[in-house]
C-alpha cells in the first residue's frame, strides 16, 4: 500500500512490481505457499461428489436406499475367507455392476475387507485419450506397505448363516465376530458380543464404477458459475450440462477432466472413487491418520464450533510454511486410525495410496428413555474417500492400544533398529557452505563441549543441484570432512533428492534417460518438471530396475567424496514439483507397470526412501550395515526404512507447541522415529524459544536442529549465556539417556510400540488423559515429560494419570500428585519439566562425551525410582548399534528388578547368554559394567547401610552405599558407587 501523500502506482510500475512478484514466487525458496494453493474438498471432484452423496443419504434418512447388496447365492465362506459379489445397482432399470468382495480373517485377529471391480479386474474397459495406463484398480499398495501378518486363520468359523447375512467368529478365543448383512451390504465388527466398528452402516459406501463417456451437447456457460482456476473445474465447465436439479453426487462436471491451478488432469478412466462410512460405536476419540498439524485427538470436520469445515486430507505435498490446527494435507500419509474409549481401543487401516479425504463427525446416540441412569454414548462417524484403487480396509479390535500397535506392526512392519548415532543430536542448516565451514562448526561444538553426532549438508553442497556431485569450489576435499568427523566418531549426512537435473553430460541424468528409468508423462515420454535444479526428471522408484540403478550410484567409488560415515537425507519426495498441480506431479503421469500417478501418489515418497535404503545396504561388497535415511514423505510402512521429520515449520512458539502432537501421532501410527526441526526452519528464534525448543527436542525420537538458508546462524555455541549452557544441558541430558532411548527403539522394533507415548496409550482406562497431547512418557522408562512451549512460562501443569508416586527428575522431590489431577511444577528456563514415575528402572551413561560413539563402551548408571509398593522394574537393550549382528543374538537385553532389598539383573528373554557365541562387540562389552546405582525413594531401613553385597557368577563382592535421608519434600535416596557388575551378566545386589 502506498503511504499517505504518495501518488498511486503508475501502470508501468504496477507491471514491474507484478513481474517482480512472479519472479520472486518462482525463485525465492522461502516463499510461503498459501492454503489456497492446495485443494479444498469442493475443488477435488471426487471429494465433493462423495460429500454430496453423504449429504443426500443422510438427508433422506430412512428413505435412503444404499445401492449395494450381496445375493446370498453369490456368497461363500471357506478356510478363513468370506467371498461374495456385491451388486451395485446403477440405474432405475435395475442394472448392476459386480464388485468382488473378500473378507479375510487373519491369524493376528485382524480382519481385512477388500472390494474390487470385476470389469476392471478383467480389463474390460476402455481408456480415453489413448492412455497407456493400466485398466485394473491399483492393487499393489500392499506390495509396498504390507510385509507380514497376512496368514489367514482357517479356524475362523460361521456361527450363523441365512439368506440375509452371515456371522463369522474369529480372533483370540473367537471373541471377535464379523456380522455381514447382505442387503444393503454392511458389516458390524464385534468384540465379546459388543459392536465396536460398523462398515457402511450409514450407507455412504460408494464405488464409482467404470463407465464410458457419453458425449453430450456442450451446454451454454452459465454466468457467474463456480469453477475456473479456483473452483477446480475449469475446462469442465464448458461441457457441463444445465442440470441444476442433478444432485452434486451425480454431477458429471468433474468426471472426465479437472483443472486446478492451471493444470488439467485428463482422467482417462473417468470417475473411480471409493468411499465408505466407518463408525466407531461408543468411541469419542479418534487418533492417527498423520500427517496433519493439529491435535492428537482428531477434530470433527463438518463445521460447528471449534471444528474443521474440511475433511482431513491425505495427499502428500510440499507445503511451505504450513498452517497449524488444520486438517490440510502435509508431506506424508498413514491412513491408519484408532479409536479410544475407556478400556478399549480399536482401529482401521485404509490401505489406499491415492488422494484420500476423511470426514469425522461425532454424535450422541439417542438415549433410550427406558434405560434409566445409562448415559447416551457417543459414536464417532468417519467417512473415508479415496480417488481410485481398491477398497481395502483392515479392522483391529484391540482391546488395548498396545494390541493395536502390535497387530498394525505385524502387517506394515516395525521401526528399523536405528544406527545408534542417529538417536543422538544432529546439527543441520541450509547450508554449511564449505569443507572449512563444516570443520569449523565441528571444532566449535568441541570447544564448547557440546555433544553432537552428525552434521548435515543441504542441497548447496552439490555442483548446480546435481546430486552425487560436489561444488568443487566450496567442497574441494569432501573426504577430508568425513575423516575429520570420524576422528571423534561423528558422521556426515548429505541430501539426495529424487529430481534429477535434466541436462546433458551429467551421468545421473544420462543414465536415467538412457535406461528409461524416469517417471513418464501421460503420453509416455519422460516427465519434465521444475525443481531446485530447474528442469528435472524424476526417478521412478516403483521400478525394480530403477532401484538397482539407484543403488549403484551410492557405491563409495561412484559417489565420490562419501565414506563409511556418510548417510543420506531424502527430501522433496512427495514428490515436490514446483510447477506441478499442488506442487506435485500431474495425476495422469505414468509409473512402472502402467500405474497412473493418481493411484500411487501417497506411496511415491516411500518408494524413493526405499530405493535409498536399499542403496545403503550395498555401498561396498561385503559391507552390511543398517542404513540411516531421513525422509520427508512417507506412507504406511516407511517406519521400516528410517526416520522422518515434520518439514518446514517456523521459529514460533506456536510451531514449537504443534510439534509434540504431530510426533505423538506419528508414534501411534507406527512411524515413531520422528522429529521436528529444532529452532524452527523459517525465521530466527529468540533465545528463549530456541532454548525451550532444544529442551523439547531432547525428547523427540529424531533430534535435529535445522534452519532455512535465510535464517541467521544459530548453532548452540553461538548463543550468549545462559542460553548456551541451557542448550548444552539439554543435549547432555539426551546423551546421558541414550541407553534408555535405544531401549525404547528396541521396543518399537519388537512390537510397534511408540517411542514417546501419549497418555491414552499408556493409560487407556483414564479418560481424563484421552485428549492430552502436550506431555508423554519415554518408552517404558516411566519418564514423563512436558516441554514448556509458551513464552515467559516458568511453571508447567502436568496431568498425572495414575496414583503411582512421581519424583522430580533433577531434585528427587516426591511430588504431591493426585490421580487425574494436574500437578504444577516449577520450570524456570534452565529446567525441563521431567518426572520419574515410581516403579521404573532406567539406564543412563553419565560421563558427558562429544558423540555417542565415544560413549559406546562406557559404564552404565541405573536409576531406580521406587514405586508405591517398594518395587521397581526396567530394561536395557543394547547391541553394536551398526550391523545386523543383533539378528544373530549379538545383543544384551537385561531386565532389572528391585524387590524388597534385592536388585537383580537377569536376561530379559530368559536366554542362557553363555551359550551365545560372542562376536567382537559382545566381547568388548564384557568389560562394561554398571558403575552407579541411584535409588530414589530408598527405604529408610537402608539408612544405616555402608555396603551392599553383590553376587555375580558365583563371585561375591561389595560396594559402598551412601544414603541420603528424606529432606522436606525431597525423597530419601541412595547411591551405590563402583558397583562393577557386568552389564551383560546376571547379578544380584542385596541392600542388607
Ligand atoms: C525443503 C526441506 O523441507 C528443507 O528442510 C530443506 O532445507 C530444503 N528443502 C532445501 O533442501
Amino acid at each position: 500500500m502506498a503511504g499517505a501523500g504518495s501518488s498511486p502506482l503508475s501502470p508501468r510500475w504496477t507491471a514491474i512490481w507484478c513481474l517482480f512478484a512472479v519472479l520472486c514466487s518462482l525463485f525465492t525458496t522461502g516463499v510461503a505457499v498459501k492454503e489456497n494453493d492446495f485443494k479444498k474438498c469442493h475443488q477435488s471432484g471426487f471429494c465433493k461428489r462423495n460429500r454430496a452423496y453423504a449429504d443426500n443419504a443422510i438427508t433422506l434418512g430412512s428413505e435412503w436406499q444404499a445401492p449395494y447388496k450381496i445375493p446370498s447365492e453369490l456368497a461363500s465362506f471357506k478356510d478363513g475367507q468370506f467371498q461374495a459379489t456385491i451388486l451395485k445397482t446403477i440405474d432405475d432399470q435395475g442394472n448392476t455392476v459386480r464388485l468382488p468382495l473378500t473378507v479375510s480373517f487373519l491369524k493376528s485377529g485382524t480382519a481385512r475387507v477388500t472390494v474390487d471391480e470385476q470389469k476392471r479386474q478383467e480389463k474390460d474397459i476402455d481408456l480415453r485419450h489413448n492412455s497407456g495406463a493400466r485398466k485394473e484398480r491399483y492393487n499393489e499398495a500392499e506390495d509396498w506397505s504390507i510385509v507380514g501378518g497376512l496368514d489367514v486363520d482357517t479356524t475362523a468359523k460361521v456361527s450363523h448363516e441365512s439368506k440375509t447375512g452371515i456371522k463369522i467368529q474369529y480372533g483370540p478365543d473367537f471373541a471377535f465376530e464379523a456380522d455381514i448383512t447382505y442387503e444393503p451390504y454392511s458389516i458390524q465388527f464385534k468384540r465379546d458380543g459388543v459392536t465396536q466398528i460398523k462398515f457402511n452402516d450409514r450407507g455412504l459406501m460408494n464405488m464409482e464404477h467404470w463407465r464410458p463417456k457419453i458425449e453430450k451437447p456442450v451446454p451454454e456457460k452459465k454466468e457467474g458459475e463456480e469453477g475456473g482456476e479456483e473452483g477446480g473445474e475449469k475446462g469442465q465447465e464448458e461441457k457441463k450440462e444445465e442440470t441444476p436439479e442433478v444432485p452434486a453426487s451425480e454431477d458429471e462436471s468433474t468426471w472426465w477432466e479437472e483443472t486446478f491451478g492451471g493444470n488439467t488432469d485428463s482422467k482417462p478412466r473417468g470417475p473411480e472413487s471409493v468411499a465408505l462410512d466407518i463408525t466407531f460405536v461408543g468411541y469419542e476419540h479418534v487418533y492417527g491418520i498423520p500427517e496433519h498439524a493439529g491435535p492428537l485427538s482428531l477434530k470433527q470436520t463438518r463445521g460447528g464450533e471449534g471444528n474443521y469445515e474440511e475433511p482431513y486430507r491425505l495427499y502428500n505435498a510440499d507445503v511451505f510454511e504450513y498452517v497449524l490446527d488444520s486438517p490440510m494435507t502435509l508431506y506424508g500419509a498413514i491412513p491408519f486410525m484408532q479409536a479410544q474409549r475407556k478400556d478399549s481401543t480399536v482401529g482401521v487401516f485404509w490401505l489406499n495410496a491415492a488422494e484420500t479425504w476423511i470426514d469425522i463427525t461425532k454424535a450422541k446416540e439417542s438415549k433410550n428413555p427406558l434405560a434409566l441412569g445409562i448415559t447416551a454414548k457417543t459414536n464417532t462417524h468417519t467417512h473415508w474417500i479415496s480417488e481410485s484403487g481398491l477398497m481395502d480396509a483392515f479392522v483391529f479390535l484391540g482391546p488395548t492400544p498396545r494390541d493395536i500397535s502390535k497387530t498394525y506392526a505385524e502387517l506394515t512392519g516395525a521401526t528399523a533398529m536405528p544406527q545408534e548415532f542417529s538417536i543422538g543430536y544432529h546439527q543441520c542448516r541450509w547450508n554449511y557452505v564449505s569443507d572449512d565451514d563444516v570443520k569449523e562448526v565441528d571444532r566449535k561444538m568441541d570447544r564448547y563441549n557440546i555433544p553432537y553426532d552428525v552434521i548435515w549438508l543441504d542441497i548447496e553442497y552439490t555442483d548446480d543441484k546435481k546430486y552425487f556431485t560436489w561444488d568443487g569450489d566450496m567442497f574441494k576435499d569432501p573426504i577430508s570432512i568425513g575423516q575429520h568427523l570420524d576422528a571423534h566418531g561423528r558422521k556426515l549426512v548429505t541430501i539426495i533428492d529424487p529430481h534429477i537435473k535434466n541436462t546433458g553430460g551429467y551421468h545421473v541424468s544420462d543414465e536415467l534417460k538412457s535406461n528409461s528409468l524416469a517417471v513418464k508423462n501421460k503420453d509416455g515420454n519422460d516427465f519434465d518438471g521444475w525443481c531446485w535444479p530447474g528442469s528435472s526428471l524424476w526417478i521412478d522408484a516403483f521400478n525394480p530396475a530403477a532401484i538397482k540403478w539407484w543403488s549403484s550410484l551410492f557405491n563409495y567409488d561412484k559417489f565420490k567424496g562419501t565414506m563409511e560415515n556418510t548417510w543420506i537425507w531424502n527430501d522433496m519426495n512427495e514428490p515436490s514439483v514446483f510447477n506441478g498441480p499442488e506442487v506435485t506431479m500431474p495425476k495422469d503421469n505414468l509409473h512402472h507397470g502402467g500405474w497412473e500417478h493418481r493411484d500411487v501418489h501417497n506411496v511415491n515418497g516411500m518408494t524413493f526412501h526405499n530405493a535409498t535404503f536399499e542403496a545403503l545396504l550395498s555401498r561396498k561388497k561385503g559391507e552390511l550395515r543398517r542404513p540411516f535415511v531421513l525422509t520427508r514423505s512417507f506412507f504406511a510402512g516407511s517406519q521400516r526404512l528410517g526416520a522422518m521429520w515434520t518439514g518446514d515449520n517456523q521459529a514460533s512458539w506456536e510451531h514449537l507447541g504443534a510439534a509434540v502432537p504431530m510426533i505423538l501421532a506419528q508414534g501411534i501410527s507406527g512411524f515413531p522415529f520422528s522429529g521436528a526441526d529444532v529452532g524452527g526452519f523459517f525465521g530466527n528464534p529468540e533465545l528463549e524459544l530456541q532454548s525451550r525448543w532444544y529442551q523439547a527436542g531432547a525428547f523427540y525420537p529424531f533430534f535435529r536442529g535445522h534452519a532455512h538458508i535465510d535464517a541467521r546462524r544459530r548453532e548452540p555455541f553461538l548463543l550468549a549465556e545462559p542460553y548456551r549452557s541451557i542448550i548444552t544441558s539439554a543435549l547432555r541430558l539426551r546423551y546421558s539417556l541414550l541407553p534408555a532411548w535405544y531401549t525404547a527403539f528396541y521396543h518399537a522394533n519388537r512390537d510397534g510400540s511408540p517411542i514417546i507415548r501419549p497418555m491414552y496409550w499408556t493409560h487407556p482406562s483414564e479418560e481424563g488423559g484421552f485428549d492430552i497431547d502436550d506431555q508423554f512418557f519415554v518408552g517404558s522408562t516411566g519418564l514423563l515429560v512436558k516441554p514448556v512451549i509458551e513464552k515467559d512460562k516458568t511453571t508447567a501443569d502436568i496431568y498425572i494419570p495414575d496414583d503411582e508416586v512421581y519424583y522430580d527428575y533433577f531434585s528427587y522431590k516426591k511430588l504431591p500428585t493426585s490421580k487425574g489431577k494436574h500437578l504444577t511444577v516449577e520450570a524456570p528456563i534452565e529446567t525441563i519439566p521431567l518426572l520419574m514415575r515410581g516403579g521404573h528402572i532406567f539406564p543412563r551413561r553419565d560421563t558427558p562425551r562429544r558423540s555417542s560413539q565415544l560413549m559406546k563402551f562406557d559404564d552404565y548408571t541405573l536409576v531406580v525410582a521406587v514405586g508405591k509398593n517398594g518395587q521397581a522394574e526396567g530394561e536395557l537393550y543394547v547391541d553394536d548399534g551398526d550391523s545386523f549382528d543383533y539378528e544373530k543374538g549379538q545383543y544384551i537385553h537385561r531386565k532389572f528388578k528391585l524387590e524388597g532389598s534385592t536388585l537383580a539383573s537377569t536376561d530379559a528373554e530368559g536366554r542362557d547368554t553363555k551359550s551365545v557365541k560372542e562376536g567382537e562387540w559382545l566381547k568388548r562389552m564384557r568389560d562394561v559394567a554398571v558403575d552407579k546405582i541411584i535409588v530414589i525413594g530408598a527405604p529408610s531401613s537402608w539408612a544405616s547401610l555402608k555396603q551392599v553385597s553383590i553376587e555375580s557368577g558365583g563371585k561375591k563382592t561389595s560396594a559402598s552405599i551412601d544414603y541420603y535421608k528424606a529432606d522436606g519434600s525431597r525423597a530419601a535416596f541412595a547411591i551405590v558407587k563402583r558397583v562393577g557388575a557386568g552389564i551383560g551378566a546376571d547379578w544380584t545386589i542385596t541392600f542388607a
